[in-house]
């Protein structure tokens, strides 16, 4: 009988893909995917530590599944973070596998099936780093597909954890970003999103860079002109998560320059106050980080920007907060993610005092989540009665009769299904209603049909909205 596997995602667009090289790898190895923990002989917790729900999470996770002779994988952020300590900590753990290592995973999981004790591969691959990649089988890959471009951060934000989980910053060559992207549009997917930690500190390890370079700028405004040139077919392109030092003159002239670029930048500020971001260690001020998304916006007619902001940062005062919530109304997001303040281990903030206590955190939580819902409202109605773009991307929910696409400003659609609407396919709608986090349309016309058997996508959250 064959094995079936359960993979649990938490955590960030970085853990997605990771998942899905491990579902990859996993179904080589010969397994069945289920989508329920119940019934699996594997079960992989993909974990985040950029908070510490994340880490409870696992542990609550994992906890329901000691009791069983489920082979339990921890992977992701808190594996590469803890390491030994996670099966000190909880001995039923049979496998703890960083970012880094998922080439052994099937290895790793056969010998815990043969009865081997649990096993730890932590190990950054920083000598030779390795960039796994969508298998573009053309009538399997999605209307959707993350690009790896880089991985790791070099940046030191004083409250982040990442570079200890994912270590220093390692970039692709371009020729196989563009490989990669080239196989995928042939296949027929439609949007890339390039990820990385820093996406836009991008450097082709294959070009030499000039002895006087600003470090500011990267050679990611060289790449999304190749991918523009190189993959004609490719319908959408995005990006995330950029870094604001590197939104650079070059970076704009890129979106001036190239309609495949999604109208729609997310782009972390994390905090409205100068005095705040210099604690943070982000390296611009407020003004900085409302110079480039203003020059972004003159260079490209009807860019949309989203953020992520963290509340209760130590230190931060109540006027340092109200200056986040005036630059939020300032630049006008049209949604945001918003984050209490975590001390998380090995970060340079917990040398500061974690002084803002949770119920004051909540209650700016909460002061935020008011502004941009209001800012969330007021843009989608200013979408009804547009004629829109969709890229359709499957059915609204598993099993739903309504399909939901994606505008090129990252608004989702949800539309009735009719003869060329599936995923993959680019239809022309009118915007007839506006919910609270999406939009609703009349379809027109089909502008491009959909390639043949493209993967539906799913995804998690419709727009960014403000967690606890
Ligand atoms: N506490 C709260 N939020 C955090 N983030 C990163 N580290 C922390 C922390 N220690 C948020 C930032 C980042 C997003 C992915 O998570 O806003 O952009």
């Amino acid at each position: 009988m064959t094995k079936k596997l359960c993979l649990v995602t938490f955590g960030c667009q970085m853990n997605v893909h990771d998942s899905q090289r491990m579902e990859d790898l996993m179904r080589a190895a010969g397994y069945d995917v289920i989508p329920e923990p119940e019934g699996a002989d594997v079960v992989i917790l993909n974990t985040c530590s950029v908070r510490e729900k994340g880490e409870q999470k696992l542990r609550s996770e994992a906890g329901k599944l000691k009791s069983n002779d489920t082979v339990l994988v921890v992977a992701g952020c808190v594996a590469q973070q803890e390491g030994e300590a996670l099966v000190k900590a909880m001995p039923f753990i049979d496998v703890v596998i960083g970012p880094d290592n998922l080439t052994d995973l099937p290895a790793l999981v056969r010998e815990a099936e043969l009865g081997a004790p649990p096993s730890v591969r932590t190990v950054f691959d920083t000598d030779a780093p390795r960039f796994l990649t969508n298998p573009a089988v053309p009538g399997s890959v999605g209307a959707s597909a993350y690009v790896t471009v880089m991985k790791g951060c070099d940046e030191r934000c004083s409250f982040c954890i990442v570079p200890y989980t994912r270590g220093p910053e390692r970039y692709r060559s371009a020729d196989d970003v563009v490989a990669e992207i080239r196989a995928l549009v042939d296949g027929g997917t439609r949007e890339v999103m390039l990820l990385g930690q820093t996406v836009n500190s991008f450097l082709d390890p294959r070009v030499e860079l000039p002895p006087d370079r600003d470090p500011d700028e990267s050679q990611f405004p060289e790449l999304l002109r190749r991918i523009a040139a190189e993959a004609p077919g490719l319908d959408r392109l995005r990006y995330t998560s950029p870094h604001p030092r590197h939104l650079t003159a070059s970076l704009v002239r890129a979106h001036a320059d190239l309609d495949v670029l999604s109208t729609h930048v997310h782009m972390p500020v994390q905090s409205g106050s100068d005095r705040i971001l210099k604690r943070m260690i982000r390296r611009y001020t407020r003004a900085e980080y409302v110079r480039r998304v203003n020059a972004l916006r003159d260079a490209r007619a009807g860019i949309t920007l989203s953020t992520d902001i963290i509340v209760g940062f130590p230190g931060e005062t109540r006027d340092d907060f109200e200056a986040t919530l005036s630059m939020v109304r300032e630049v006008g997001f049209t949604s945001l993610y918003g984050f209490k303040y975590s001390p998380r281990p090995h970060t340079p903030a917990l040398k500061l005092d974690d002084d803002v206590t949770e119920a004051e955190k909540q209650d700016r939580l909460l002061a935020l989540f008011e502004v941009s819902e209001a800012l969330t409202r007021a843009h989608l109605a200013t979408c009804v009665g547009t004629r829109v773009e969709l890229l359709i991307e499957g059915p609204s929910r598993p099993g739903a009769s309504t399909f939901a696409g994606r505008t090129r400003g990252n608004e989702i659609v949800h539309i009735a299904a009719a003869p060329g609407v599936t995923a993959g396919a680019v239809v022309v709608a009118e915007v007839v209603r506006a919910n609270k986090h999406s939009l609703e349309g009349r379809m027109e016309s089909v502008r491009r049909e959909a390639p043949p058997k493209v993967q539906p996508t799913f995804r998690r959250v419709a727009l960014p909205v403000v967690s606890a």
